[in-house]
């Protein structure tokens, strides 16, 4: 760390960072380097959960979409995206759901890298416009996106309703419903 608070930027020679599709060995590398990119507050998706789930259903789905990035065979990257398709509608949609590099080598091009192959996949595969979304404080996603030639940011309003009150309640209301039902 620098002492204005940057991350030394890395040593890394052109060349040395390798980009391929992910393959299914990669499953756990992939997860534990989200786990320590994705519990950051302030990255957290809010409708869609970094889980073991979530990186084997988007492999088993969309796998020509999952790439990874490698220097020296240490796993330092990724990209998982999905293609959509709207009926009525002759627009393809790709969507980069998530994009990580790990922390020791970043600011060094490697996401760079992953996101021109994702966009290679993209064009080869018929999307005419891609999409990614973003916590609004995640300004270094920002900056990357908007240096990837990502515009027209969309602000989403995200509002939640805690239920737990009421699952307690639908809970009680069972068991004494139950109590009665044995008593007759
Ligand atoms: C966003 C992220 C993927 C960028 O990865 P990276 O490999 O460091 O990015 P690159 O080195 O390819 O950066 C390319 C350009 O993006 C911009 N950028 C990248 N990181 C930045 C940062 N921390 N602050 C400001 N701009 C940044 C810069 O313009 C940079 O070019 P430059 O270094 O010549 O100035 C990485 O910071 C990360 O994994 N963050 C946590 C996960 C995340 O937020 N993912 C995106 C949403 S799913």
């Amino acid at each position: 760390m620098t002492e204005n608070g940057n991350h030394d930027q890395p040593h890394i020679k052109s060349g040395q960072v390798k980009i391929r599709e992910m393959e299914i060995d990669d499953i756990p590398k992939v997860f534990h380097l989200g786990e320590e990119l994705f519990e950051a507050e302030g990255l957290k998706n809010l409708y869609r959960a970094w889980d073991e789930f979530e990186v084997v259903e988007l492999y088993l789905g969309d796998s020509e979409f999952c790439i990874v990035a490698e220097i020296d065979d240490d796993l330092v990257g990724f990209a998982l995206g999905t293609t959509i398709s709207k009926s009525r509608s002759a627009w393809k949609y790709g969507h980069l759901i998530w994009l990580g590099v790990a922390e020791g080598y970043q600011r060094a091009g490697v996401a760079e890298k992953l996101f021109h192959k994702f966009h290679a996949l993209m064009i080869d595969d018929g999307v005419r416009m891609l999409i990614v979304d973003s916590q609004a404080e995640n300004h270094p996603g920002l900056h990357f996106f908007k240096k990837m030639g990502f515009s027209n940011p969309i602000e989403h309003i995200y509002l939640s309703m805690n239920l737990t009150g009421e699952q307690q309640h639908k809970r009680l209301y069972r068991a004494k419903k139950g109590k009665l039902v044995k008593k007759k």
